[in-house]
């Protein structure tokens, strides 16, 4: 009888292996899909000036010939509408991978005369952002922390308007505990990456439990203010 159990175990088991990597599947194909359909209504981006055409240039360059897991084409530009909208001054971002979120937010930040920091822990990576955001004549607004961010950004000490998170899935609680006490009211939390497969069910518990926070999720882009 025993012997008999043990094919069948191993059978349920595949089944269920089967089963989640279907539904896992399926989430990201769904997710991609809706994407997709997102962009296809989208143009552009259409550069207003020599510097914007020149800045899309080098942005367009990265994605072909620098690509580390970048945010997409489509995030980058939700990140500059972001930041230019509400005229931030002060946006701080852990992961800088090749420097093309971190472009998109120089984009928005020359209009408003803020500033960026950026954080990266691979010294190669950090290299080839650094001199990407020369090349984009960024280097007076972005500064460049190369390390592990979960210790640099105790060295933080000015408001925050923008946070945005695209580093390490399982640490993104340890920035938000960090960094929540600087942002400003009325700031935004940013987070990469969130999506059923992805997301960290302890970040998520964090920002959807809080009642100082209001979070929606679009894109695979978590979107939180801390309110006023
Ligand atoms: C998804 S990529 C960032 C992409 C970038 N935001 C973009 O869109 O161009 C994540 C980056 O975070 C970096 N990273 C991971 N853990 C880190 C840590 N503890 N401190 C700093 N950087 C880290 C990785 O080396 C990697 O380059």
């Amino acid at each position: 009888m025993k012997q008999m159990k043990k094919p069948s175990i191993i059978m349920a088991g595949t089944l269920i292996t089967i089963f989640a990597l279907f539904i896992s599947l399926n989430l990201s194909e769904r997710l991609f899909a809706d994407r997709q359909e997102d962009a296809r209504l989208e143009k552009g981006p259409l550069p207003k000036d020599e510097n914007e055409k020149k800045v899309l240039a080098i942005l367009e360059d990265i994605l072909e010939n620098q690509s580390f897991r970048n945010v997409p084409l489509h995030d980058g530009r939700l990140l500059r509408i972001m930041t230019e909208s509400m005229h931030a001054k002060n946006v701080v971002e852990i992961g800088t991978s090749t420097g093309y979120s971190g472009i998109w937010f120089g984009l928005a930040l020359q209009q408003t005369g803020g500033k960026l920091t950026t954080y990266e822990i691979d010294p190669e990576r950090a290299a080839t952002a650094q001199e990407n955001f020369k090349r984009a004549g960024m280097s007076k607004i972005i500064t460049l922390v190369l390390g592990d961010a979960h210790e640099k950004v105790t060295e933080l000490k000015e408001p925050i308007d923008i946070l945005f998170l695209d580093a390490d899935k399982s640490g993104y609680v340890d920035y938000l505990n960090k960094l929540m006490p600087l942002i400003r009211p009325g700031g935004l939390i940013l987070a990469h990456n969130i999506n059923p497969r992805m997301a960290d069910p302890d970040y998520m518990k964090a920002i959807t439990t809080n009642p100082k926070l209001e979070t929606v999720v679009r894109g695979g882009m978590g979107i939180t203010i801390k309110k006023h």
